[in-house]
């Protein structure tokens, strides 16, 4: 009988459309679910007549699979993964490669990788964007884990994730553990920010410009003609076009109250841990908090009761200028988030390949768009870049775009509307690009209440000073103890 090329467990939507993209890409594969009816339901379903065999075990699954055997587990995240790990590690032999293509937080997988090749194995973890349809059509996929697995799995990887216009593949190799899953968690951060900034945007046009929905969708066909042209831009459109039932917008009858699951939340976790300021993505995270105290927000909107003022300027140019600020705040996105990714990197030990990962996300994922195309080419020119705002190009773009920037964030804040997004991005801009920050004023503090010492503008760096503000503090300073 004819050995598969790839097994895969976990027949959930994800898991089953990559086993059709796979098989339709001319690999044979082997597929195994927990619950065995699936299994049963899939060969004879939608995998009728393909080259895709069923498995009703997990021994079945591992005798029929080609050497060294390739395992992808599409399971739930979490003790689902080390279970299954535990179960085919006994089934398995020296060289067969176990994958995880869930959506796994690093710091485990970070342990996997060290635990697999522990038992003579090897371990991908490996992000996989794009929802089902990514899924079925091509994913942009994001691997890391050990070096010597990624040639085994290439071909395949390769064959069925997404491609850019010039036939380049949105996967390539992310770096060591857990460095696929750490940069698809900074994808889906991303994603967060860049929705959170078009809704911002859509705020202001709807509230201060009291534009329909119909007029929105407008803006938005025009500005995906633009800098601005995404997925997350189109799909914008769209909904604002999209009609209920009796006619009306439907996206004026959906509650305001977002949910989430929990990556945002990882990004602006890892953000802290790092030390850096991944401002945007974290206001795009508590942006969605403060969404889902709708109950508190509409007691207090009773007790500081406002009207958003109609706007009364230049309508087409405002609009420009908002476009002009999303993009602006957008590039300020990326630029933490890289930052984020290059500060990770030295952490962790991971030799990142920033480039390849815009081309990564160039297609297939979520955060798509032709914007990325430029951030390859600033990373390809300089791999050491430190903040993607130093490019020429982004540098020329964003002078470019600052005064339309302050114009929409001014305006937001006079007319009471919330832009927390675009106002932090700017508030960023403006701190990163201020030679003399009140640091001092604040290291003053610390040495005041902690004899925390402080550096001086008139000594080296790295020497250190304690006053006695007070007369009474002595002149012993803090560096053994920290409060
Ligand atoms: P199930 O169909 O048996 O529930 C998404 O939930 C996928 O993860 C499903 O295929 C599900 O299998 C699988 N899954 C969840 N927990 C699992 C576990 N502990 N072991 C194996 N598969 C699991």
């Amino acid at each position: 009988m004819m050995k598969a090329d790839i097994g895969l467990i976990g027949l959930a939507v994800m898991g089953e459309n990559l086993v059709m993209n796979m098989e339709s890409k001319g690999f044979t594969v082997a597929v195994y679910n927990r619950t065995t009816a699936k299994v049963k339901d899939f060969v004879e379903g939608r995998a009728k007549g393909k080259n895709i065999i069923g498995a009703y075990s997990i021994e079945e699954l591992v005798a029929n699979l080609k050497k060294p055997r390739r395992v992808m587990m599409m399971v739930k995240a979490g003790a689902a993964v080390d279970a299954l790990i535990d179960t085919l590690i006994p089934h398995l032999e020296k060289g067969d490669i176990i994958i995880d293509g869930g959506n796994s937080h690093f710091p485990d997988t970070i342990r996997r990788t060290q635990y697999v090749e522990s038992k003579g194995l090897l371990y991908i973890g490996t992000g996989v964007s794009g929802g089902e349809e990514g899924a079925l059509k091509g994913p942009s996929m994001m691997p890391g884990g050990s070096p010597a697995a990624w040639p085994h799995v290439r071909d395949v990887f390769q064959a069925i994730c997404a491609k850019v216009e010039d036939g380049s593949p949105c996967c390539d190799w992310v770096g060591e553990n857990g460095a696929g899953h750490f940069v698809k968690m900074v994808h889906n951060g991303i994603e967060y920010g860049d929705m959170q900034l078009i809704c911002e945007a859509y705020q202001f046009m709807r509230d201060a410009l009291q534009m329909t929905p119909d007029e929105m969708h407008e803006v938005f066909k025009a500005w995906n003609e633009s800098e601005l042209d995404s997925y997350l831009i189109e799909i914008t459109r769209d909904i604002l076009a999209y009609k209920d039932e009796d006619g009306k917008p439907i996206v004026d009858k959906i509650l305001d109250t977002a949910g989430q699951k929990g990556t945002g939340k990882w990004t602006g976790i890892a953000a802290l841990d790092e030390g850096v300021p991944l401002t945007l993505i974290g206001e795009a995270v508590f942006a969605r908090c403060l969404s889902a105290m709708k109950d508190e927000r509409v007691a207090a909107a009773k007790v500081f009761p406002k009207t958003i003022p109609a706007f009364e300027g230049d309508r087409a140019a405002i609009i420009e200028d908002i476009r002009k600020a999303l993009y602006a705040s957008k590039i300020i996105s990326y630029a933490q988030g890289y930052t984020l990714m290059r500060t990770a990197a030295k952490t962790y030990g991971w030799n990142l390949n920033y480039g390849g990962i815009a081309l990564m996300w160039r297609g297939g994922c979520i955060i798509r768009s032709v914007f990325l195309g430029k951030i390859k080419e600033a990373y390809d020119k300089n791999p050491q870049l430190q903040n993607l705002l130093l490019d020429p190009y982004f540098a020329d773009t964003i002078r470019g775009l600052v005064p339309a920037w302050r114009n929409v964030v001014a305006t937001a804040v006079k007319s009471g509307i919330p832009m927390p997004a675009f106002s932090s991005a700017l508030a960023y801009f403006d701190g990163y690009t201020t030679e003399k920050l009140p640091a001092n004023l604040l290291q003053a503090q610390r040495d005041y209440f902690g004899a925390h010492t402080y550096e001086r503008l008139d000594a080296p760096r790295g020497e250190f000073f304690h006053t006695n503000w007070t007369g009474h503090g002595g002149s012993t300073s803090a560096s053994t103890y920290t409060a």
